[in-house]
């Protein structure tokens, strides 16, 4: 992603295997502990996050990318594949570490992410993207609103993966200006 006047440039990158001690800091944020579905407590955990990111590449249901500014990783960005009934569109998810916070690292990615979901690559399209978040996740709810995903409806908790309240946020592709002139009236 390219610089902008204030901040360096993004780099999204698979997650590697060197990045262990990095995900275990990360996670001993409090932000991270509570609001992620599954928090990091050590290496092991770690490691056994890492599997499950590189499994979704190889199935294609989930696209994890470590976010890097200056060849340091401040986050994580993906892309999950649809998964009803808990997602009903292909969605995006975010994390920053708490030193990177605040400076448009997530609102970066999604804006990038969901330019390339409507853009007519052939990977992995999509009409309509969503963003799913706890109720009182303040800085995510404020992420997916800034980058045009309104509250589209309130999820009832689903024990015991989601034992709180969730907001679906939604943003739809712009719908195109149509060239078909075959239901047009005819000029006398
Ligand atoms: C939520 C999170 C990803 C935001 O990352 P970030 O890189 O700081 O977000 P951005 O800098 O792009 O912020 C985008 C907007 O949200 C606002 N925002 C960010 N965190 C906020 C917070 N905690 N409360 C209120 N607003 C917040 C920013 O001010 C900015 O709005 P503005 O441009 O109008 O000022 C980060 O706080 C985080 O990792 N939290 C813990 C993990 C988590 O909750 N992940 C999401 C799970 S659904």
């Amino acid at each position: 992603m390219e610089p902008t006047p204030t901040a360096p440039a993004l780099t999204l990158r698979p997650w590697r295997d060197s990045d262990v001690p990095t995900i275990v800091a990360a996670h001993r944020d409090e932000a991270m502990r509570r609001w992620l579905m599954r928090p990091i407590n050590d290496e092991d955990e770690a490691r056994a996050w890492l599997a499950d990111q590189h499994r979704g590449w190889a199935d294609d249901t989930l696209l994890s990318w470590a976010v890097e500014e200056d060849g340091a990783v401040v986050g994580c960005f993906v892309i999950k594949a649809a998964n009803p009934p808990v997602m009903l569109a292909t969605g995006v998810g975010y994390w920053t570490v708490a030193q990177a916070r605040g400076r448009g690292i997530a609102s970066r990615c999604v804006e990038t992410a969901t330019e390339w979901l409507f853009g007519g690559q052939d990977f992995m399209p999509a009409d309509e993207v969503e963003q799913l978040h706890t109720v009182g996740n303040e800085g995510s709810c404020r992420v997916a609103q800034k980058c045009g995903y309104v509250l589209d409806s309130v999820l009832p908790p689903l024990p015991p993966k989601f034992p709180d309240e969730g907001h679906r946020h939604l943003r739809k592709r712009p719908v195109q200006a149509t060239t078909d002139t075959s239901t047009r009236v005819p000029s006398p």
